[in-house]
């Protein structure tokens, strides 16, 4: 795949550098997407898993649903593309993420700054008194309750539930005082976050969208590569080191 020399060019006059991932991302990590050909919401009612009412009314299936899903993702690695963002830490100044991923998978490739907009699957907390609780928990009794007797969730975003405020700013500021913004692997359809990229795109920053499709922001972006992640990134990276090392 050709990479643009004009692309490489706002690279080289970069020191903030921001990735806006979604569920593409992980699928080459073999996790699956929401809405893709095999996403999940083909198959399963996310109004009946991923919103608080849902939980309410049966904890047991929504805790069960988690729990798989949490197996998945321990079984899984960080593939090339997050460890090429996280490479890309040692070339740039400031390199943020910004995922609606609740993986964790930035984190394990190496990255460091982070945004999850969406939660993370490695946590969780009282509905009651909202203490948090981030070691492995118990279901031999069931649902596991808070000692103040609250029932526990996943500190995950449901449908329906605010984004977390601090990590929703701490985008919203990387997107407006980023140089070269990454939107990869998201169909961009879910808000608040999709609206980051309009932010990034408003501040003046390169956007690049990655993905296998069009997408809504196909039309904003200024360069699209469409293929997988774990091939386009370290190919964009390659040419960029092949580029400063001339
Ligand atoms: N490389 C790049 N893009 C890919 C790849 C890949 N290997 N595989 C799939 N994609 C693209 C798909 O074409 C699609 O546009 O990734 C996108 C995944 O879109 P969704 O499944 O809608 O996931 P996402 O955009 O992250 O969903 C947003 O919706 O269900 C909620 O809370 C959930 O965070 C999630 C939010």
């Amino acid at each position: 795949m050709q990479i643009d020399n004009n692309l490489i060019e706002a690279l080289k006059d970069s020191e903030s550098i921001v990735f806006f991932t979604g569920a593409g991302i992980s699928s080459e990590s073999g996790i699956a997407t929401f809405r893709g050909k095999d996403g999940i919401w083909n198959k399963l009612r996310p109004e009946e898993l991923a919103n608080f009412n849902a939980f309410m009314r049966n904890p047991e299936m929504v805790w069960e649903w988690y729990n798989h899903r949490k197996k998945i993702i321990h079984k899984a690695q960080p593939n090339a593309a997050h460890r090429t963002i996280a490479e890309m830490q040692n070339h740039f100044k400031d390199v943020t993420v910004i995922t609606q991923n609740i993986d964790n998978l930035h984190r394990r490739a190496g990255s460091n700054k982070i945004y999850e907009l969406h939660g993370n699957i490695e946590r969780n907390f009282c509905i009651n008194c909202k203490k948090f609780y981030n070691e492995e928990l118990d279901f031999s009794d069931g649902v596991p309750k808070c000692e103040c007797g609250g029932l526990i969730r996943p500190d995950v975003v449901w449908f329906g539930e605010f984004l977390p405020e601090d990590q929703f700013l701490g985008g919203e500021r990387a997107a407006m005082k980023s140089d070269v913004f990454f939107v990869v692997g998201t169909s961009a359809v879910v808000y608040p976050a999709a609206g980051l990229v309009y932010v990034a795109k408003q501040s003046g920053a390169t956007v690049v969208e990655i993905n296998i499709e069009e997408t809504p922001l196909s039309s904003i972006a200024q360069y699209s590569y469409f293929g997988k992640a774990g091939e386009i990134l370290p190919t964009i990276l390659e040419e960029y080191k092949s580029i400063i090392n001339t």
